[in-house]
């Protein structure tokens, strides 16, 4: 298995990371996590954009063209040129002593790996939901890859036999743990505005301009979870989870089958259509 760290490509037992490195004493960092389908490295330029707007955020002078030009490179090595695989990237602000203030001058910790992974052009899967309190900070804009409170809830997910947690922030549905989640009521597809409160998620972005060229209105505003019983049908997005249908969402079960509603099903295969 191979890795790309600061500049080179080296197999991942030979990849080496300073204990004083800021993403592993701070969470200080930005990642980002892209698939390679049938016809190349899905929204590619999306993700990267995001990371670049990610790294000017916080602070981290970096250019993400390296990791664009990395990229060929790091799929031959790893043997996955044109094949399905998940990317994953991380930027540091990189190694310095352990002080709070941004250290000067100290170059960003870049490292990525790709891994074989295959996504089925319509995800299978009716999902099944718990409701979780969002308790993460207010950058949820952010890509940090200080991410516990994504993790704690989904753990809670797969401990009561779930597959996501959608978590609530002041009585609305914010986001999943790692997904961006969608209601459609009486024909409108509704999901939260891209603020602090949730990543903007590319897959998001990607339903949002399919809705426009199937004219299928949409409300960018939050669902209170005393709605959720009112919503006709439910998913949940992201670049590892494409579109799923969710059955159930907390107490609320929208199928006790394989139904999947019917916008849910047209936006699945709008999504599909997208890597041919
Ligand atoms: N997760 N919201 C959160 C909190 C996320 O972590 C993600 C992505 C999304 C969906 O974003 P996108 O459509 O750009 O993938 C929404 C990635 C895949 C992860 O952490 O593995």
């Amino acid at each position: 298995e191979k890795v790309f760290l600061n500049g080179k490509i080296i197999s991942a037992e030979d990849a080496k990371i300073s204990v004083f490195d800021r993403g592993f004493l701070f969470g200080d960092g930005i990642y980002e996590v892209m698939v390679q389908l049938e016809n190349g490295i899905f929204y590619k330029k999306a993700h990267l954009d995001r990371l670049q707007d990610n790294l000017n955020k916080i602070g981290v002078s970096f250019h993400v063209k390296t990791i664009d030009d990395a990229l060929e490179p790091l799929l031959k090595a790893s043997d996955l040129t044109d094949k399905s695989c998940l990317i994953y990237m991380q930027v540091t602000r990189g190694v310095a002593p352990r002080k709070h203030s941004f250290p000067k001058g100290a170059p960003a910790t870049v490292m990525m790996y790709a891994l074989p992974y295959d996504l089925p052009s319509i995800n299978p899967k009716n999902m099944k939901a718990i409701l979780e309190p969002d308790f993460r900070w207010h950058r949820c804009d952010i890509k940090s890859i200080s991410l516990l409170g994504n993790i704690m809830t989904n753990e809670s997910a797969m401990e009561s036999g779930a597959d996501e947690a959608a978590l609530v922030r002041d009585g609305m549905i914010s986001e999943g743990s790692h997904t961006n989640i969608f209601f459609v009521k009486d024909g409108t597809v509704i999901t939260h505005p891209a603020n602090e409160h949730i990543l903007d998620g590319i897959s998001r972005q990607i339903v949002l301009k399919l809705c426009k060229e199937m004219n299928i209105p949409t409300l960018e505003k939050p669902v209170p979870q005393t709605e959720i019983q009112n919503m006709d049908e439910a998913f949940f997005t992201g670049t590892t989870t494409q579109v799923a249908s969710i059955a159930v969402l907390g107490e609320h079960t929208f199928y006790d089958n394989d139904n999947v509603g019917k916008t849910t099903k047209r936006l699945q295969e709008a999504f599909a259509k997208l890597r041919t």
